[in-house]
């Protein structure tokens, strides 16, 4: 029998970064401080991203790229390994993205790549609560998603992809 699936979601769209709540404008200003470490000769655009985590903590992430293109890695997951890897048993909480060109002003918000969803939503999945992602660029638009699974419906994942014991 044929049946549809259906997926909706929803995404808060602010005009500008001052029309979002102090924390939200406080985590953009944060990824923007990334900005100045990204690695990004090729694209010249430049990702910077910012993570808050349970305890407090703000974890920073920048693009990295490198002259094999597909050796870089995308902001988002620079800081999510980053995390990772020094607060592994904290949640996160939410991450902003934010990003500069050389070829001008960024005005439509920076949403992440598919493979930084897909990481993002095997974290989000195992964590009590969804993550808040805030996108922007370097001005106008933020939008605002109340989880990742709103930007990936459908994401892989597999029963018979076994987890090592
Ligand atoms: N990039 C990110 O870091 N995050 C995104 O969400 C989109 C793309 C990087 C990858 C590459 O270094 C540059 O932006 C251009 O694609």
């Amino acid at each position: 029998m044929k049946k549809t699936i259906s997926h909706t979601s929803e995404i808060q769209s602010f005009d500008s970064v001052s029309e979002l709540p102090p924390q939200f404008q406080d985590l953009i200003t944060k990824a923007e401080s990334a900005l100045k470490s990204s690695y990004s000769p090729y694209s010249g655009f430049s990702v910077g991203s910012a993570l808050l985590l349970k305890n407090g903590e703000v974890i920073l992430g920048s693009n990295q790229e490198n002259i094999a293109y597909p050796s870089g890695l995308c902001a988002e997951r620079v800081a999510i390994f980053s995390a990772g890897t020094n607060f592994s048993e904290e949640e996160i909480e939410t991450i902003a993205i934010v990003a500069k060109s050389i070829h001008g002003e960024v005005t439509n918000p920076v949403t992440p790549c598919g493979a930084c969803r897909q990481v993002m939503i095997e974290i989000e999945s195992s964590q009590t609560n969804p993550i808040t992602v805030i996108m922007h660029g370097s001005s106008g638009t933020v939008w605002v998603s109340k989880s990742v699974g709103d930007l990936i419906p459908f994401y892989f994942s597999s029963p018979h992809v076994g987890r090592a014991k």
